[in-house]
């Protein structure tokens, strides 16, 4: 898939709660074809002392708009200056980067569970996977409720649930603590997953025990998104792999988790 540089005009900055935000971005050129657990590197503008690109999953296309849309949880200097954005403004991304999860067959029953920003690909997957909502459990973890975003936009894609760590949205907990995990595993044949690693191993070992297909996106740090500075690497059990170029996206019987 060829990597290209677009400088979007950012059509839209919506603050969906306290620290996360929604970015519609338009390209002037046909969008790439672009798949879930891809990402965007984005130029941080007008910020010398940010050099380095940021990465950010892809978490929606509308490709006869070609808008990315792509959701943007403050952590640090970067993503704090790209949410202070104005609509009409330029920034600059690569894309597309990475791998792709892969595409479910008709037969599957897949379950997608996202934590904190790892959201944003398991809901583009939600929308693009082609299977009857019926087959698609959504599994969503997030501190509190004033930390997830709405995601009315996906609801008709499958059957959503949730969890919080205080029990103000959901069942109370981890999304390990689930009912549709810690029960009814055995409905699914795949899972898929995003979000802090402590979460995605604890959901690989499960899916290792029980023999489920199961594939992690991981967040490694990154800097050039394309192979070079190897500032992503992550061991695996065929040899160091970069995360930008071989990932994000890894079976987890491929990790040494
Ligand atoms: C493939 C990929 C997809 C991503 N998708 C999204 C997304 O859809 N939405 C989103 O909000 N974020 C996403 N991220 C994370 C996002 O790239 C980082 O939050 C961002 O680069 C931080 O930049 P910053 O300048 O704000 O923080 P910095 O000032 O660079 O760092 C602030 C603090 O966060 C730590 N940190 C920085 N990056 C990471 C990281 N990747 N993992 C763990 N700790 C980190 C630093 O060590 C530092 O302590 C993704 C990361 C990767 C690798
Ligand atoms: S980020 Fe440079 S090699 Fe992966």
């Amino acid at each position: 898939m060829r990597k290209t540089v677009i400088d979007f005009l950012l059509l839209d900055n919506k603050q969906l709660n306290k620290d996360n935000f929604l970015l519609k971005l338009r390209s002037p050129i046909p969008v790439p074809e672009l798949f879930p657990g891809q990402f965007i590197n984005v130029l941080i503008k007008d910020a010398s002392e940010i050099f380095l690109r940021r990465p950010f999953s892809i978490l929606d296309v509308d490709f006869n708009k070609q808008i990315i849309s792509i959701l943007v949880k403050i952590l640090g200097r970067g993503s704090k200056k790209l949410t202070e954005a104005k609509e009409g403004e330029t920034i600059n991304a690569i894309v597309p980067l990475g791998k792709s999860f892969s595409l479910p067959e008709k037969s599957d029953r897949i379950l997608l569970i996202g934590g904190g920003s790892g959201v944003a690909p398991m809901l583009f997957l939600s929308k693009i996977c082609g299977l009857a909502p019926s087959n698609v459990s959504v599994l969503i973890g997030a501190r509190s409720i004033s930390d997830h975003i709405d995601i009315s936009a996906y609801q008709a894609y499958g059957q959503f649930h949730f969890t919080t760590e205080d029990g103000t949205l959901g069942e109370k907990g981890f999304v390990t603590n689930h009912p549709v995990f810690t029960e009814k595993l055995e409905n699914y044949n795949k899972i898929y997953t995003c979000g802090p690693n402590q979460m995605m191993k604890a959901i690989g070992k499960v899916a290792i025990e029980k023999g489920i297909f199961c594939e992690v996106s991981l967040e490694n740090m990154m800097a050039c998104g394309f192979g070079v500075c190897l500032c992503c690497v992550e061991d695996t059990k065929t040899g160091h792999k970069c995360v930008c170029t071989d990932g994000p996206v890894f079976n987890v019987n491929d990790l040494k988790w």
